[in-house]
């Protein structure tokens, strides 16, 4: 099936993509960048949510590279965290006559529409790192094992405040990524499956009392919105207590809290810097971790996420049903969209060099 829509889309695409990409030019999708490559398998289009934060302009060249040493063609876009924006990008793909879509999503249910048009264009859709909700048109899903990550974030804690030791009670507080991205409540709820029983048993103690998602989510994933956020809970909840943990599932968020605690005179002697986890290990967070500010991140080798993808766009495009690990996790409403997921890595002081340095996602120098 696949492949009849496959080869039928491969005529559609070069019959339109001969006019449309050459009277559209570059600027003809609001900013998106064409990378010639090989003309092998035409164009692929591949969208992604937003250049503020660094994994994902590393998420767009990486996938662009990987597909253009498979002979393709990419119209790579970024949707400025504007999810009408991103609908409209995607339209714009599809009438340029691209052959399959990669698309990391800024709101997971904003794309039913848009699919739609590009199931009915023969176009397989890759949903990237965050699954698109509502829709039987997404073929595969290419990410991480989300539930592990906040496991890895809450373990991090409960290890790092002796709580298996019995130690505490200690405070902790709470913060979930953006509620319209599907990741969301998988990085919480695997967390929170670590941290449960010791908020039953009173050794965390929440003192904001903000411990359901819906109190705790960060619209965009913004950290300027945690700061703020971290900065009322400070005000209000810790007039002489002070936090000792906080549960953060993204470095963007983690640097906002970190911000928010500087300003009420954390980091100082007498009021040492909670225990802050973090996730996507991004240049400045781990910077921030050399440096004994944030404690942890979670490492998401996005090279990796980058082959896996582009190998789901190859084969779908000829003849091959691409590998998946995981056909039970991610029902999106409309069907569970069959994944490949990867493995999450913790990260602090004590394992960045291997991990990082030695793995070859940083230079020495670029964590100076
Ligand atoms: C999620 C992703 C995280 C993080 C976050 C904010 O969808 O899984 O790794 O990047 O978005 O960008």
């Amino acid at each position: 099936m696949r492949n009849r829509r496959a080869a039928l889309s491969a005529l559609a695409a070069t019959a339109s993509l001969a006019l449309t990409l050459s009277a559209c030019g570059q600027s003809s999708d609001g900013g998106s960048e064409e990378k010639a490559g090989s003309a092998k398998g035409g164009t692929v289009g591949v969208a992604m949510p937003t250049k503020s934060s660094e994994r994902w302009i590393s998420d767009g060249n990486n996938v662009v590279k990987e597909l253009q040493a498979k002979g393709y063609k990419t119209k790579l876009v970024y949707g400025e965290d504007d999810p009408d924006q991103q609908v409209s990008q995607i339209e714009n793909l599809i009438t340029q006559g691209v052959k399959a879509l990669i698309v990391a999503a800024i709101d997971n249910k904003s794309l039913t529409n848009v699919l739609q048009q590009a199931h009915d264009a023969k176009i397989p859709v890759i949903a990237y790192d965050r699954l698109i909700l509502d829709s039987k048109n997404v073929d595969y899903y290419a990410s991480f094992d989300n539930t592990k990550v906040g496991e890895l974030q809450a373990s991090y804690i409960v290890d790092k405040l002796g709580l298996k030791d019995g130690k505490g009670p200690f405070n902790l507080e709470l913060f979930a990524g953006s509620n319209d991205d599907n990741n969301t409540k998988y990085f919480f709820g695997g967390a929170m499956s670590v941290l449960k029983p010791y908020i039953d048993q009173k050794k965390l103690v929440i003192r904001s009392g903000q411990t359901a998602l819906n109190q705790v989510t960060t619209l965009r994933w913004d950290g300027a919105t945690a700061q703020k956020r971290m900065d009322d809970v400070l005000t209000k909840s810790y007039k002489s207590e002070k936090v000792d943990a906080v549960l953060s599932p993204y470095d963007g968020i983690s640097i906002g809290i970190l911000s928010a605690l500087k300003s009420d005179n954390y980091g100082s002697s007498s009021k040492p810097l909670p225990v802050v986890t973090g996730q996507d290990a991004e240049l400045a967070s781990v910077k921030s971790i050399v440096a004994g500010r944030q404690t942890q991140t979670v490492y998401k080798d996005l090279r990796k996420l980058a082959k896996v993808a582009s190998g789901m766009v190859d084969d779908s495009l000829n003849d091959k049903k691409p590998e998946v690990n995981d056909t039970k996790t991610y029902d999106n409403g409309a069907k569970v969209v069959p994944a490949y997921l990867l493995k999450p890595v913790s990260v602090d002081k004590s394992n960045y060099k291997q991990i990082l340095v030695d793995g070859g996602f940083y230079t020495e120098g670029d964590l100076k």
